[in-house]
């Protein structure tokens, strides 16, 4: 299988999963990162942020990835570039596309008759990849390019997993020399020819990887239509939650019959405090918007993400009834990151109900397994899982982590002032805490 000479702009969860999979596939990759900060660490072999076999990975593949803040010397011999740097919300809700545009200025003076393909990783919206060969042609109108969308789908705490081992490969173009070059690129791990950390093994897929040629405009919306039926999902199981609660019926006995319908499948219905992270919210979201502006009115996501947006206080709201108000409450917060095995707080719930409870006059102690790496300063916090417990009128499992769903509730129970936890991710033992003397409130959970 041919090796190919890659440059990947952006060393953030994709950008840096991606290459580090590319690597393994035996391209030489060259990341080109302009946070000093974050290059350093990574020419040090330090991954700036938690996510599991990522460091592993790379030093696997140190002899084919180089990381530099020289944009020339990234792009010297590179037949592919790809753009993976941010696409946060802006503050209407909308798509900030200027790190893209930022990438694409940086770009232009270096593309030349050597013909490159320009790979669009970001999350971005319909007609992006054709406004950036319109802004290229202008910049540099005798270079040869060709710009593709190839969206990436992995999930933080196994982004080296779904890189590696991807349920399908989305390859949109309209010219036949890049798809070629795209399919070289991803052959390795279309046909599983790929070396692996061992704890990935398990996940080998037994076919090779479906791939889906599509028209670049395809390819940038099934990236959010694929995160706006997730969310759909999760949005959908906690209404069915919260009927559960509003009647006798069970959400996991209800989730146990959906599960074995092969149209509906047994993933992402979970029910709980509802999504966060940074792509659920600012996908849903921007694809709400995509559609407005279009002149389409999405209703359904509009639900999505309003359901979403109160079921974190629907649950605070059961209880403070149980509590008699929050006023002169101890609560522990426990989980801050938006999912298990990252520490990343962007839209965390935990964060956020933190603040709701301070202002609803509780005094809050929050934590996470990761609050060292964290950061926080806008809420109070311990490190000490028993500390943060201790004297709490009420707890609130908001992140699902190992540590609590293996923890001693048995003895966490006697620190506490008053046994009451709300398990905002129907998570922990149920039977084991009411043993304990708990009293356990969960999300559509009534057996
Ligand atoms: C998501 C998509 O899964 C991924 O394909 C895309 O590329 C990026 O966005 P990620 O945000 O890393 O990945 O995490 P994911 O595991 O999807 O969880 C997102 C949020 O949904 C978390 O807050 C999680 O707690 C919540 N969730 C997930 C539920 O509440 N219930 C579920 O059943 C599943």
């Amino acid at each position: 299988m041919q090796s190919l000479e890659i440059t990947v702009i952006g060393a953030g969860y994709v950008g840096l999963s991606t290459a580090i999979a590319l690597a393994m596939a035996n391209h030489r990759v060259h990341v080109f990162e302009r946070n000093l900060e974050r290059l350093q660490a990574l020419q040090n072999q330090c991954i700036p942020f938690a996510e599991p076999l990522l460091e592993i990975a790379l030093q696997a593949v140190q002899d084919r990835i180089f990381f530099t803040a020289n944009l020339a010397k990234a792009l010297e011999s590179s037949s592919m570039v790809m753009l993976a740097v941010g696409t946060p919300p802006t503050p209407a809700q909308g798509v900030d596309l200027s790190q893209v545009f930022d990438a694409v200025h940086q770009l232009a003076p270096y593309l030349n008759q050597t013909p490159r393909v320009i790979v669009l990783k970001s999350t971005v919206p319909v007609g992006t990849s054709e406004e950036i060969t319109a802004t290229l042609k202008n910049l540099a109108p005798n270079a040869v390019f060709s710009v593709s969308s190839n969206p990436e789908f992995l999930r933080q705490g196994r982004a080296l997993r779904d890189a590696v081992f991807p349920d399908r490969i989305v390859l949109g173009t309209s010219q036949t020399w890049a798809l070629e070059q795209l399919e070289m690129l991803y052959a390795p791990i279309i046909e599983g020819k790929i070396q692996v950390p061992p704890e990935l093994e398990p996940f080998r897929p037994t076919q090779p990887i479906p791939v889906l040629r599509v028209s670049n405009a395809s390819a940038e919306l099934a990236k959010y239509a694929a995160n706006a039926f997730l969310a759909m999902k999760i949005s959908f199981i906690n209404e069915i939650a919260n009927v559960c609660d509003a009647t006798s019926a069970d959400v996991d006995e209800i989730v146990s019959v959906l599960a074995l319908d092969k149209r509906i499948g047994s993933d992402f219905l979970q029910a709980g405090l509802g999504y966060g992270g940074s792509c659920f919210p600012k996908d849903t979201r921007a694809l709400n918007q995509l559609a407005s502006k279009s002149g389409y009115e999405f209703r359904l996501l509009r639900a999505v993400i309003e359901v979403n947006s109160q079921q974190r206080f629907k649950a605070l709201e059961r209880l403070e009834r149980v509590l008699n108000g929050f006023r002169g409450k101890r609560i522990a917060v426990l989980g801050l990151s938006f999912k298990p095995d990252t520490d990343d707080l962007r839209e965390s719930i935990g964060l956020e109900l933190s603040l709701e409870l301070l202002a609803r006059g509780a005094s809050v102690v929050a934590h996470d397994p990761m609050l060292e790496q964290m950061n926080v300063k806008s809420i109070p916090t311990n490190t000490n899982l028993e500390m943060c417990l201790t004297d709490a009128d009420a707890a609130i499992l908001v992140t699902e982590w190992l540590e609590y769903k293996n923890a001693d509730w048995t003895e966490l129970g006697k620190v506490m002032k008053q046994r009451i936890i709300l398990d905002g991710r129907n998570a922990l033992p149920k039977n084991t805490l009411l043993e304990a003397g708990f009293s356990y409130l969960a999300i559509g959970r009534n057996l």
